[in-house]
């Protein structure tokens, strides 16, 4: 491709160590971007920093549950890049998958929320106190996931936040709107990434068939990669006018139930 869509754009990515993030740090820097990759796990972050390149990308530990790191990490962009277009608030975890609502565990569901969606909420605070500060017309983009609209039978705090973080997005697209700032989510599919692999309590290979299995749409599948070029849409120009939007990349998935033919057979 040769028109870089976010030339000279800064962009801070929230769990891209690893992942949908880090697949979507490289894409931003492919389209002129610099990031800051922020996360938890520094060994994977000061790696993949550096195997994107370091004249483009920088590291820094920020753990979402703790606002003061996340405020110091936009400093550190700031400082670094001298400005901030985008905020991709992307780290999550995947919390009790397999706990019951009659044994869950309240801290855990309380661990969950804070990463995934009060998390969220300091990173579109942060970021839009600079966008406004400085009247940048940034975009915030939030990872959710097809949970934040349809439920299995397990994971209840995993949609609980994905559901709350839909919330999220709306109402802070309402206020930042005003100021010509943008608030999004794209909502994947599965992936096989490292945070699916734990959820499902299988290793990737594993992870990416069961996926493709119960798919609706064949013949393709879902990668980081194919995240990332959502993300890179909201974060550029080519989604101006676009607010408030959950951009579903699930291929059909939460829009299919599969048992209704059968329901009308009978
Ligand atoms: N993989 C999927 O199937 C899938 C589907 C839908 C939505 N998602 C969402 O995509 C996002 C990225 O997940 P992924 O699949 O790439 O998983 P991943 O485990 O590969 O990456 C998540 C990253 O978040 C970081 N992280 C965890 N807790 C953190 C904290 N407190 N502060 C900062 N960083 C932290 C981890 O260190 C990791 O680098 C998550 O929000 C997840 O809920 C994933």
């Amino acid at each position: 491709m040769s028109r870089k869509r976010l030339e000279g754009k800064v962009a801070i990515v929230t769990g891209g160590a690893s992942g949908i993030g880090a697949e979507t740090a490289k894409t931003f820097v492919e389209n002129g971007a610099f990031v800051v990759i922020a996360d938890i796990n520094d060994e994977l972050g000061h790696q993949v920093a550096t195997s994107i390149g370091l004249d483009k990308v920088s590291y820094h530990h920020c753990d979402v549950r703790d606002e003061k790191q996340v405020e110091e990490t936009v400093a550190f962009a700031l400082e670094k890049y001298g400005t901030l277009d985008i905020m991709f608030s992307n780290a999550g975890i995947e919390g009790g998958m397999s706990s019951s609502i009659l044994e869950f565990d309240l801290n855990e569901f309380d661990n969950t929320m804070a990463i995934n969606v009060r998390g969220s909420l300091a990173a579109i605070k942060h970021a839009a106190r600079f966008m406004v500060e400085r009247k940048i017309r940034g975009s915030i983009i939030c990872t959710a996931s097809v949970a934040a609209s349809v439920a299995g039978n397990r994971g209840h705090d995993y949609v609980t936040s994905k559901h709350g973080l839909l919330g999220l997005v709306r109402s802070t697209c309402g206020e930042l709107g005003a100021y010509g700032i943008r608030v999004n989510s794209i909502s994947p599919y599965g992936v096989a990434t490292p945070l699916a692999c734990r959820a499902l309590n299988m290793e990737m290979s594993k992870v990416e068939a069961n996926m493709k299995d119960s798919a609706n749409l064949k013949g393709i599948t879902l990668k980081a990669t194919h995240i990332a070029e959502a993300a890179l849409f909201l974060a550029s120009e080519e989604s101006a006018y676009i607010s408030g939007h959950n951009l579903v990349v699930d291929g059909g998935f939460s829009v299919i139930n599969s048992c209704v033919p059968t329901t009308i057979k009978k």
